[in-house]
């Protein structure tokens, strides 16, 4: 129930509530906890909810109006850009897609062939290696490792990377900014180095901020586009920080003028038309929704700290920093002797987690922990982990 500390309920919410939903989340496997998928466990916020309401109960339904063009979703997301971020672009630099998966591929469709490289930051968020894979390219792998001398955690192997480039030329920078799993954001110094990279090897980076909004302080998003204009794709969407994914909605800044006029000169039917519900449903989150934000994001930062006190309670063993953005935690579970996919283990207690070699080599003994929840449905989730099956 919601009071004046938590206004809108997100320490409250009820686990049969929570195994009653219908979403993946919580219904691929009826009766464990979810805790994998990136999606939060919080309703969405209510300026939403009284919008999407108004749009059904309105009884219009037909094409929406989207004249004139661009539409105000895209509008709200490049005004947002410029309030939030110092980052501000000419909104016919952008268009709208279904989603942010989509927009990768249709950039790597247009500016890459088959055989060519595409590097990554691994670990890596599954469906980034398999649109490389499935679309025939050429993965080229960034690693990351755990860095006390980080802020965040965690440093990326630039030196590796450049040597590589030399031996295996790229055609794209692939980053994932915040970073998942790991939640790394990425400082300024670190985009400078990305972008000298990117320059030297004529690299076109394709960033992919869904995570930005998720950030927390002291440490803040910086749009790669701010350093790099002209050389950089930003695929966003409202649906991680506003818990809209069902939705299928993202919006895409081409920044370089070649790639913006092949792909806005596509006929809008190849690659679809936006959803009225996913745009309305952005619209008011990026207008209306950064009080619901704000209290989310304080939220998370409790639940990120208390995952880690969870854990070494009662899973010490296991190897967890809290990330500096995103609400997933990646838990090096090696120590524990549960093999390849400690998720097979945790799922065998009642708790469904991230498969981590789904994240590349580096995922092998880890998983992933979503825990955007209220603190008992937490504690609940750690508590089973850590509770061998009967057998
Ligand atoms: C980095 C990243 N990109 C994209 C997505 C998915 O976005 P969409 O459903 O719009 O493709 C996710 C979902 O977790 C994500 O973490």
């Amino acid at each position: 129930m919601a009071d004046q500390h938590d206004p809108f309920g997100f320490d409250s919410l009820s686990l049969d509530w929570l195994l009653a939903k219908p979403g993946a989340k919580w219904h691929r496997h009826p009766g464990d906890l979810a805790a994998w998928v990136a999606d939060m466990d919080f309703p969405p916020p209510p300026v939403v909810t009284a919008a999407l309401r108004s749009l059904v109960d309105g009884g219009d339904l037909g094409y929406p109006d989207h004249l004139p063009d661009p539409s105000p979703a895209r509008d709200a997301w490049a005004a947002r850009c410029a309030r939030r971020y110092g980052w501000s672009f000419p909104v016919e630099e952008t268009r709208e897609l279904n989603d942010v998966t989509q927009g990768i591929q249709i950039v790597l469709h247009h500016h890459t062939q088959p055989g060519d490289g595409v590097v990554v930051l691994v670990p890596s968020y599954p469906p980034f290696l398999r649109s490389v894979n499935e679309s025939h390219r050429r993965l080229v792998p960034v690693v990351g490792r755990r860095s006390a001398a980080s802020s965040t955690g965690w440093e990326f192997d630039y030196d590796g990377l450049e040597a590589t480039l030399r031996e295996q030329p790229a055609k794209v920078l692939l980053l994932c900014h915040p970073q998942n799993p790991t939640g790394h954001v990425f400082d300024d110094d670190e985009l400078r180095r990305l972008v000298d990279i990117a320059e030297r090897h004529d690299l076109l980076i394709i960033s992919d901020e869904i995570h930005a909004d998720l950030t927390y302080a002291p440490r803040r998003h910086r749009p790669m586009a701010l350093f790099a204009p002209d050389r950089t794709v930003t695929i966003h969407a409202a649906s991680k920080a506003f818990n809209l994914a069902g939705l299928r909605y993202a919006v895409m800044h081409i920044g370089p003028a070649v790639l913006r006029e092949q792909i806005l000169g596509v006929p809008d039917h190849l690659y679809g038309e936006a959803n009225m519900f996913g745009a309305e449903a952005a619209l008011v989150a990026w207008t209306q929704g950064d009080e619901w934000l704000d209290a989310v994001l304080a939220h998370l930062d409790r639940m990120r700290v208390l995952t880690g006190e969870l854990l070494a309670e009662h899973l010490p063993d296991i190897v967890y920093t809290p990330p500096a953005s995103t609400y997933l935690g990646w838990l090096d579970c090696r120590a524990l002797g549960f093999g390849d996919d400690p998720s097979r283990e945790f799922a065998a207690r009642g708790v469904q987690l991230n498969e981590g070699p789904e994240f590349g080599d580096l995922g092998v003994g880890h998983t992933r922990l979503n825990f955007a929840t209220s603190s008992h449905v937490l504690r609940e989730i750690v508590q089973r982990m850590a509770t061998p099956p009967v057998r």
